[in-house]
């Protein structure tokens, strides 16, 4: 008999963003004229930078002609783009990563998923809350959580993110040994300091623990004080993985790629205690499991890093926060305690009502889709998350009927 996963009937409902667009589109099929605006998922809507967008064609082409056509590429990912990322987004910040810590992929999500796979499935796992589902949900299908009560796993231990501290959690008393952190954090839009960072790189230094660092957002810090890497902390290259990703940074979400930086120096344990080397743990898997990302698509990443590339880059990311600034502005001024919008495009709104009935409220009254805090965990009860990356008309649109329902 074949039998399944029954670690799969512990999740607790559909994944967030499906069960979202399962209401979306059952409220568009009893009101088909509804013109509806979409500041739920971080999907961006600006098109690709021409500097992109030429490096892509220009790669394509390379794939039409016999001479320069290639098969499969490394699955570590070219060094074109390898060197481009070690160069441009850590050894030009003091952070001494090298092409060959960087493993290109197609997404971070698939990668923040993934990792897990590489540890034991009696470690102990710390999450913050609220929280990107992918980490929880990874986990549970992979056995390491108990049954889903009172809207938390049992065996995980949650990092409460709130207004108290400011959505950035503080290492927990109990011992963790695999930690998420997400700075800029989604859902919360909040950024951590030098400090905070440091106080996480010393935690994961003395407990032999390792902190899976999702910086997919860090594009969008703009305050020169913000780390926008976990390698800018010292200590940090023994005890973290960092994820990053083009999808926000340069439209790639419908293109598909990104990377994870694993340091020589990082490792983790065997069962004797002995030193084990993530990076050589991680390609033995990458090489098994992926075979790269097509080649026309790591042209068009090398190419944000091109002056033209970074300019261009640069402006669109300019674009959606000058969106999360209306956001921010107006419900700020309709009376919403807000976070987030400033170093991200996420504005995290304290509502004062249950989440999903806001969210209803919002979408029938205003046609609008945002995303009920709640879905990313307990201590987003109360909050929506607004997403900036739409068109400026559209997100102003969309405040102008908030404030008019409110
Ligand atoms: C989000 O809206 O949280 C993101 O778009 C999800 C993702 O990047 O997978």
């Amino acid at each position: 008999m074949i039998q399944i996963n029954e670690n799969y009937s512990k999740l607790a409902s559909s994944y967030l963003f499906s069960t979202i667009a399962q209401k979306v589109s059952e409220y568009t099929a009893k009101n088909p004229n509804a013109a509806i605006i979409r500041l739920g998922i971080g999907d961006v809507t600006l098109p690709l930078s021409p500097a992109c967008l030429e490096a892509f064609h220009a790669g394509v082409s390379e794939l039409g002609d016999e001479k320069t056509f290639r098969g499969y590429g490394p699955e570590q990912g070219y060094d074109f783009l390898r060197q481009d990322i070690a160069r441009n987004d850590f050894l030009s910040r003091g952070a001494g990563i090298e092409a060959s810590d960087i493993f290109v992929s197609d997404g971070a999500k698939c990668d923040t998923g993934n990792f897990q796979e590489l540890f034991a499935r009696d470690i102990k796992i710390a999450v913050p809350d609220p929280v990107y589902p992918v980490y929880v949900d990874t986990n549970v299908m992979a056995g390491r959580t108990g049954p889903f009560t009172q809207d938390r796993y049992e065996g995980l231990i949650y990092l409460d993110s709130t207004e108290e501290n400011g959505f950035v959690p503080r290492p927990p008393k109990e011992k963790a040994d695999l930690i998420y952190l997400c700075f800029p954090n989604n859902p919360t839009g909040a950024v951590a300091t030098r400090k905070q960072l440091a106080e996480w790189v010393d935690y994961a230094r003395s407990s032999k623990a390792l902190i899976l660092f999702d910086a997919a957002y860090e594009a969008f810090i703009r305050d020169p004080e913000i780390p926008r890497s976990i390698y800018e902390i010292p200590g940090s290259k023994e005890v973290a993985v960092e994820f990053r990703s083009f999808s926000k940074t340069a439209g790639f979400t419908g293109v598909r790629c990104a990377f994870l930086v694993i340091p020589k120096e990082c490792t983790a344990f065997d069962k004797a205690g002995k030193a084990v080397p993530l990076r050589d743990l991680w390609n033995r898997r990458h090489t098994t499991k992926f075979n790269g990302v097509s080649y026309p698509v790591q042209k068009a990443a090398a190419a944000i890093y091109t002056p033209e590339g970074k300019k261009q880059t640069r402006e669109i990311i300019d674009y959606y926060l000058g969106n999360a600034k209306i956001i921010r502005e107006k419900l700020t001024s309709l009376g919403f305690t807000c976070t987030g919008g400033d170093n991200s495009p996420y504005i995290w709104v304290k509502t004062g009502k249950d989440s999903w009935e806001f969210f209803d409220m919002l979408l029938s009254k205003a046609q609008i889709v945002t995303t009920p805090g709640s879905g990313f965990g307990r201590c987003g009860a109360g909050y929506i998350r607004i997403s900036a990356f739409n068109n400026r008309e559209k997100v102003t649109e969309a405040m102008e009927r908030i404030a008019k329902i409110m």
